[in-house]
Order: structure tokens, then C-alpha cells, then sequence
């Protein structure tokens, strides 16, 4: 990776990725793109311009113009969004990611996009859930993410393109927040435990889902993108994971710091019905065993470092 064009800048894991790569690869090396332009240090830091990830010429146009040779392709609606507008949800999620993958295969560029834990469904084996196992999810995000898993492994065979990608569990992070995910209340849960001391959880008690602190996910992306490719049997698509919890446990290490802290529940049908498909954990081996994956935050120390780091933020 020497000079990266980054789609979906200004989301949750851009607006942290861009900073991170740009110290690392020098700011130049990184041209930040997104729909909109919010001010931020990713559009004022280094390279930035606007881009509709539908617009296919544009993209090839500023990938030649700066002469990437790596494109990290992160322009995507969450699963929440995605249910509530599906047309719109395959045309941008599987539009962008097509426009992307052509102008790798045009430039000769390597490539990242993330699938998800929302690439598996109901019939999966819920627990410890493996690498290779069923793929049937009931959303039209889970849709997409196998379509994109598919499409990615099809250019890497057909074409040559080094395609790489993980399946991200859910993103907890203090600096961008998510937008329209079903994991987002392991997020807004820190934010209202700060300000509010107590938290209205959509999703229900029990409920398990995979989930990862945001530096251990840059990490893994930059791990990934570096490694040996003779190495790497699976490209697309590693399952990752730092911690699988529920509502109460989660709320129950908040309250270690906010012993006033309160939870109570208000479930949404809608994304506890996508949660449910989801599998309780995901089985990381063929990431820790192919490109030497690892996470360093457990639940106990990412909650250290979120209410330290939303303390300052929102003072
Ligand atoms: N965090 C995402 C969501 O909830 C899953 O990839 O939609």
C-alpha cells in the first residue's frame, strides 16, 4: 500500500482509518472521498474529494488522477437502513462495490471492502460460527455481503485482483458514530451512560452478538492489507471478533465506572429480528492462523478507554 483512495470516508471506520493510514503511508498517500464534505480533519488533513460511489467514471477518474494503487472501499448503508430501503440498499451497496472492484481491475490496484457478521443468517451454526460454514442471511445487508464476498473472491480469480476482506463484527468507537446499524446501541449505550446515566436498549437482554473496539479493527485492516499473500487461502471475508456480549453485560461493566447507571429495554422489532439471525460468536482461526490476526481490547478494557475518551470529548 503506498497510495490509497478511500471510499466512505467520513463513516465510522473511515474517519478513524484515514487518520491512521495517513500517518503511517504520509498524508498525500491518502485520498479521503466521501458523499459529503463535514469539515472534519479527514477533508482538511490531506487529499479529500467528493464522491458518490454510484458514479463509476468519477471514481475511475480520481483513482487515475492521483495514481492509487490501493483502493479501500468502505461506502455502504448498515443493515437497519438497509431493511427500511432495500432497493436503494443494493443499488448503493452493490453499485459502489462493482465501480470499485472495475477500477481496481482496471488500475491494477490492490483492494479492501469489509463484509460483516450480517453475511450470515438463521440457518447458521449460531456459536463459534465457522470461517466456511452457511451462508443464507434474511437481510438485505446480509444480501449484499454475500454477493460482495462472492464478487470480490470472483475478481480475485478471474481477474487477478488482490481482493482482500474481513467480516467485521459490531464498531465501537468515540470518534464518528454508526449510522443506522443494528449493533449501534453498544455505541449510543456509552454516550447516554455519560450524559444521561441511564440507556433505553433497543435490542433485547440475551441477545449476543460479536463485537470489536475500533483500534483493533484498524489494525486488522492494515494487518490484512500487509500481509504475505501466498500466505492467505481465504481472501475475502476472515471472520474477526474481539468479544460477544449482551445488553446486561454490557451495561454491568458500565456500571463498574457509573454505579448509577440505569438500563432498561424498549426492543425494536426490527432489529432485534436482524440481530436474532445473527450468530451469537464468530469463529476467528483462519484470520489468527493466515495473517496473524489479534484484538487487544476486551469488553473490560475497551470500556476503560471509550468512557475515558467520551468524557473528554463530550465536556
Ligand atoms: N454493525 C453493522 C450493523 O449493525 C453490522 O456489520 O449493521
Amino acid at each position: 500500500m503506498k497510495k490509497i483512495l478511500v471510499t466512505g470516508s467520513l463513516g465510522q471506520i473511515g474517519s478513524e482509518l484515514v487518520t491512521k493510514m495517513r500517518s503511517i503511508y504520509g498524508s498525500d498517500n491518502v485520498i479521503a472521498t466521501d458523499i459529503r464534505d463535514n469539515g472534519s480533519n479527514v477533508v482538511t488533513e490531506g487529499p479529500f474529494e467528493i464522491l458518490d460511489v454510484t458514479d463509476a467514471t468519477k471514481m475511475y477518474d480520481l483513482a487515475k488522477k492521483y495514481e492509487v494503487d490501493t483502493i479501500v472501499h468502505l461506502a455502504a448503508l448498515l443493515s437497519a437502513t438497509a431493511e427500511k430501503k432495500p432497493l436503494l440498499a443494493w443499488n448503493l451497496n452493490m453499485g459502489g462495490l462493482v465501480n470499485a472492484l472495475e477500477t481496481a481491475r482496471e488500475l491494477k490496484c490492490q483492494f479492501f471492502t469489509p463484509s460483516s457478521i450480517g453475511a450470515f443468517g438463521p440457518s447458521t451454526p449460531k456459536d463459534q460460527t465457522p470461517q466456511d460454514t452457511i451462508q443464507r442471511p434474511t437481510t438485505m445487508y446480509g444480501v449484499n455481503k454475500v454477493a460482495g464476498e462472492l464478487l470480490c473472491d470472483y475478481y480475485f480469480t478471474k481477474f487477478g485482483v488482490d481482493t482482500r476482506g474481513v467480516r467485521f463484527p459490531g464498531l465501537i468507537s468515540y470518534v464518528a458514530e454508526p449510522g443506522g446499524g443494528t449493533t449501534d446501541y453498544a455505541v449510543e449505550i456509552y454516550y447516554e451512560a455519560i450524559k444521561n446515566k441511564r440507556f433505553t436498549s433497543y435490542i433485547d437482554k440475551g441477545t449476543y452478538m460479536d463485537m470489536m473496539y475500533m483500534p483493533d479493527a484498524l489494525n486488522a485492516i492494515i494487518d490484512l492489507m500487509e500481509a504475505d499473500s501466498t500466505k492467505l487461502k481465504h481472501r475475502n471475508a476472515f471472520n474477526i471478533t474481539a468479544m460477544s456480549f449482551e445488553p446486561e453485560q454490557l451495561a454491568a461493566e458500565i456500571k463498574k465506572h457509573i454505579p448509577e447507571f440505569e438500563m432498561s429495554y424498549d426492543v425494536d422489532p426490527a432489529r432485534q429480528a436482524i440481530a436474532k439471525s445473527w450468530p451469537n460468536s464468530i469463529d476467528p482461526t483462519a484470520a489468527q492462523e493466515e495473517w496473524g490476526f489479534k484484538s487487544e481490547y476486551d469488553l473490560a478494557k475497551m470500556t476503560v478507554d471509550m468512557l475515558e475518551k467520551l468524557k473528554i470529548k463530550l465536556s
